[in-house]
C-alpha cells in the first residue's frame, strides 16, 4: 500500500512539467523495484536494465534501418558474447549473414577482433528431410554489395562469398574467440559446427540460431555426442557452447 501511495505521489510530479527530468528516472526505478518484489519480474525479456540500453538501442536501429530475423533477446545474446569473449584470443566469424543486421551486432561489440563473414550470397543451400519445410533452396538470397555498403563504416571485416565450408580455407589457421552460426539447415550447422570448434579457443563461445528446427538440434546433437562441452539452450531460439580446451 505505501509502495502504490509513494508511486501516486510520484506519478504526479511526473505530471508538472519542471520535476519531469528527475522524477521519470525514478519513478521508472521504483517500477521495476516493484515488479521484481511483487515476483513479476520479466528480464531478461523487457531488457530495460540500464547497463544493457547500449546493445538494446543498436539493435533497435538494426531493426529499423536494415531488418534482422533475430529477436530483440537472440540479437543481445550475440551482442553480449561477443564483448565477453574480449580477453579469449582470436578472431570472430559468422556463418550466415543475409543482409548484415546480425553482423552488424558483430561488428558493434568486437573491439580489435577480426570478423569473418561467410555466405552463399544466394540463399540457402539445398536442404534435407529432416530440415524444417519452409527452409527452401535459395531463401534469404541477398546481394554481397549492399551488405558490404551497409558495413563499410566497420574495419577488421572480410566477406567469403559461396558455400561454406569451400569458403574457408583463408581461415583455416585461425584461432576463434566468437562464432555465430545462423543457416538453418542440417548440413551448413554440421560443416559450420565441424570447422570452428577445434579451431576455438579455451573459453570461445559459439551460438547458433534456430535450434528447435529439426536439422539444427541433429547437427548438435550428433555432433557433441563425444564432445566433453554442455550444450546451453538460451532464450529464444538459440544454443551456445563454450569451448573447454
Ligand atoms: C536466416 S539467414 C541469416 C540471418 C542473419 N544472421 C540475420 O540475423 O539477419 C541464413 C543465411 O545462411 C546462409 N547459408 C546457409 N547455409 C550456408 C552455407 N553452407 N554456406 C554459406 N551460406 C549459407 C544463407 O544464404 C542465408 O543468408
Amino acid at each position: 500500500l505505501l509502495n502504490a501511495t509513494a508511486k501516486r505521489i510520484v506519478a504526479s510530479l511526473v505530471n508538472q512539467r519542471a520535476f519531469a527530468p528527475v522524477v521519470r528516472p525514478l519513478l521508472q526505478a521504483a517500477n521495476y523495484a516493484s515488479r521484481v518484489q511483487d515476483g513479476q519480474r520479466t528480464e531478461p525479456l523487457s531488457y530495460d536494465q540500464p547497463h544493457r540500453a547500449k546493445g538494446v538501442r543498436l539493435i533497435r536501429q538494426i531493426y529499423a534501418e536494415r531488418g534482422m530475423l533475430l529477436s530483440l533477446p537472440e540479437a543481445y545474446s550475440i551482442f553480449a558474447a561477443v564483448k565477453q569473449t574480449t580477453k579469449v584470443p582470436g578472431d570472430i566469424a559468422e556463418v550466415g549473414v543475409y543482409q548484415g543486421g546480425s553482423s552488424k551486432v558483430i561488428c558493434e561489440a568486437k573491439g580489435a577482433r577480426h570478423l569473418h563473414l561467410f555466405d552463399t550470397f544466394a540463399g540457402l543451400p539445398s536442404p534435407k528431410d529432416i530440415d524444417r519445410p519452409d527452409f527452401t533452396e535459395g531463401r534469404f538470397a541477398c546481394s554481397l554489395d549492399s551488405v558490404r555498403q551497409y558495413l563499410s563504416s566497420y574495419s577488421g571485416v572480410t566477406f567469403y562469398e559461396g558455400l561454406f565450408p569451400d569458403t574457408a580455407g583463408p581461415v583455416s589457421n585461425h584461432k576463434f574467440s566468437f562464432v555465430n552460426i545462423d543457416v538453418d539447415i542440417y548440413d551448413s550447422t554440421k560443416s559450420a559446427l565441424e570447422f570452428f570448434y577445434p579451431r576455438m579457443s579455451p573459453g570461445g563461445v559459439i551460438i547458433s540460431h534456430d535450434f528447435s528446427a529439426g536439422g539444427v538440434t541433429a547437427a548438435f546433437d550428433e555432433f557433441l555426442s563425444d564432445k566433453p562441452e554442455a550444450l546451453i539452450e538460451l532464450v529464444g531460439d538459440q544454443c551456445m557452447i563454450i569451448k573447454i580446451g
